[in-house]
């Protein structure tokens, strides 16, 4: 007991000296408790589908996240670089930074390209983890930095750029994954479960920022709907998919789309045919297994120690050796779902060897499969 009191007192007296930064007063810690996971039976039923994947261009990309299908042609975003792909060759990289170090070995602070949408005839325009929301056209290779991360947009400022959807020409809706991190640093919004994620619109031409939702659980994938009137986003940590009204009667409301999905969903994105949903799993929920996100959201004071009063350095180095795939197998799993938000297929990797998948998108042929942790793209027959 004597002993408990003492380093009770200790913990109390470290605590007492730290001065947290001014930001941080303003995170809130909650307790969420989330559903079990479902079982993986019914269109959740194991199978090795994307293990057996046709592996594209190993080694010839790190961490390929997000992909645009246009007849014969490929543009996806990858860390520091922006390629296109003709006929199945690479015809084209366009880089972000071109520092001799970013060109040998690239690492987040040189760039990070996330989601990406073409956003009119010459134009594609893509979310970027450390720089904001930008432009690029691919045959000039012109990048154009639209919202810059950091700066003040009337009381707004972006971050954590990652996904984006485009209403029209002058119109976008994106997602900041959390206001207080960026990809360069990413893990303390997820020790600390943070809710510091937000959805805007952005007007190209009046250069105008609207918080559309804000306080969400790392928002990440976003899809405007075939009803032009709402998009869905997905909030990574609760395992949860809203949907958003934009226009119609139910404008400016927010709905649960899918609940308790069987992983942490990351990009969204129509099927060709636009009658389907594909929904990548960046990290699944299996039945039974110990998942440490879920566990961690239900203790809103451990949270907070951690993130507020531990130091980040030791936290980042212990997180990412247990996600580390040299030292756990990572399952991949992703989804297939209706317009209405019913699951109706899924696809998974048991032996890891696609996994912490970002997107998928298919072109009426194949299913590609993007990952923001591999260095390939991987793909299907349909
Ligand atoms: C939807 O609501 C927003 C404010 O929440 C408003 O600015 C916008 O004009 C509305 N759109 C329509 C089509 O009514
Ligand atoms: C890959 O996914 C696993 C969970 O399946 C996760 O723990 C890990 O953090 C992911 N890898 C990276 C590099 O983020």
């Amino acid at each position: 007991m004597f002993k408990i009191a003492i380093i009770a007192m200790a913990i109390g007296y470290y605590l007492s000296c730290f001065k947290i930064p001014k930001e941080w007063e303003e995170l809130k810690f909650e307790a969420i408790e989330l559903k079990t996971p479902p079982s993986l039976d019914g269109p959740l039923k194991m199978d090795y589908v994307i293990d057996n994947a046709e592996i594209l261009f190993k080694d010839e990309m790190i961490r390929p996240e997000s992909i645009v299908i246009e007849e014969d042609a490929i543009y996806v975003s990858a860390m520091n670089e922006l390629v296109k792909i003709v006929n199945g060759k690479i015809v084209k990289k366009i880089f972000i930074s071109t520092t001799k170090e970013c060109l040998k070995s690239p690492i987040p602070s040189c760039g990070c390209p996330l989601g990406i949408r073409r956003l009119n005839k010459d134009l594609f325009i893509f979310a970027d983890g450390v720089n904001g929301l930008s432009t690029v056209n691919f045959e000039t290779g012109d990048i154009k930095t639209l919202i810059h991360a950091g700066k003040n947009y009337n009381g707004y400022s972006v971050s954590f750029a990652n996904d984006v959807d485009v209403l029209d020409e002058e119109n976008v809706f994106f997602t900041d994954s959390s206001w207080l991190y960026d990809e360069t640093n990413p893990y303390p919004a997820f020790f600390g479960e943070l809710n510091t994620g937000r959805v805007y619109k952005y007007n190209i031409k009046s250069d105008t920022l609207t918080l559309l939702i804000d306080e969400m659980y790392y928002a990440n994938g976003i899809q405007i709907l075939p009803d032009k009137k709402s998009f869905i986003v997905s909030e990574t940590l609760t395992a949860r998919i809203y949907r958003y009204y934009f226009d119609g009667p139910k404008n400016g409301s927010t709905e649960i789309f899918m609940d308790n999905l069987p992983g942490h969903p990351d990009n969204l994105r129509l099927s060709s045919d636009k009658k389907f949903l594909w929904i990548a799993l960046a990290m699944p929920r299996i039945s039974g297994k110990y998942e440490s996100v879920d566990t961690l959201l239900k203790y809103p004071s451990i949270r907070k120690i951690l993130h507020n009063y531990m130091p980040h350095s030791i936290l980042t180095a212990v997180f990412k050796y247990f996600n580390d795939p040299r030292n756990s197998k990572v399952y991949g799993l992703a989804i297939e779902a209706d317009l209405n938000g019913k699951i109706q297929r899924s696809f998974h990797s048991p032996e890891g060897n696609v996994n912490n998948l970002s997107q998928l998108t298919d072109d009426g042929k194949f299913l590609y499969f993007c990952s923001y942790a591999n260095p390939f793209l991987a793909r299907i027959e349909l």
